[in-house]
């Protein structure tokens, strides 16, 4: 196999993975602001442009909702891409460190999605846990752009 024939391949990637990363950062401020309003706090300001005076928590749910089951999928395509990429290339799994961030990184994303499900009134437990696997998925994040930014580096002409 060419090697440059894998490049557009890591481009989707990349450009998958900013689309996460964006997901990720809008997911963050949806679910501040849900926080905010469930405690009557004001919202700032610079978080009113997602519907003015007019905003309410169910809209912001259904936001983060929507921005939530995006991030799976792209997270779920990544896992795809890089899967089926590499066994093209090299026949095997498993060439760097990067596999074992990838793993993280969608196991995180599968259990931050599992928690918001089971988010209500009886489960107080639920939502700490949410926030808690979205808060290691940051560093999740960091480590599957770094190792992948690295390994692409070998398929760069
Ligand atoms: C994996 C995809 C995600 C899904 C499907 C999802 C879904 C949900 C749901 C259903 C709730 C409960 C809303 C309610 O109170 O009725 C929630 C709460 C929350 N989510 Fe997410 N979420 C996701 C990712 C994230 C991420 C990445 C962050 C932060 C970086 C985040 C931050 C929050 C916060 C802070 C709350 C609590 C809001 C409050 O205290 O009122 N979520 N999420
Ligand atoms: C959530 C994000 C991501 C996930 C879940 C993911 C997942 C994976 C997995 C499971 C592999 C197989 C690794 C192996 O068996 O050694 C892989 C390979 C690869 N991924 Fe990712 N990846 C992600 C993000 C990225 C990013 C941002 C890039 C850079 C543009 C990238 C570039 C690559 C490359 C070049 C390979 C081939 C590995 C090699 O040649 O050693 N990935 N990815």
């Amino acid at each position: 196999m060419q090697l440059p024939s894998f490049l557009w391949l890591w481009k989707i990637a990349a450009w998958s993975m900013g689309l996460s990363l964006m997901a990720y950062l809008l997911l963050a401020l949806t679910g501040f602001g849900m926080w905010r309003m469930r405690h009557s706090l004001s919202i700032p300001s610079f978080l009113l442009f997602a519907g003015g005076r007019w905003a309410t928590r169910s809209l912001w749910v259904k936001l983060h909702l929507i921005m939530g089951v995006s991030m799976v999928s792209l997270v779920l395509l990544l896992l795809a891409i890089g899967i089926i990429g590499t066994l093209g290339h090299f026949g095997s799994l498993g060439h760097s460190s990067h596999l074992w961030a990838g793993l993280m990184v969608v196991g995180l994303v599968l259990l931050s999605a599992f928690s918001a499900t089971q988010i209500r009134v009886r489960k107080p437990w639920a939502r700490p846990l949410h926030i808690t696997l979205n808060t290691v998925l940051f560093v999740g994040f960091a480590w599957v752009s770094l190792t992948g930014w690295s390994v692409v580096q070998k398929y760069l002409p």
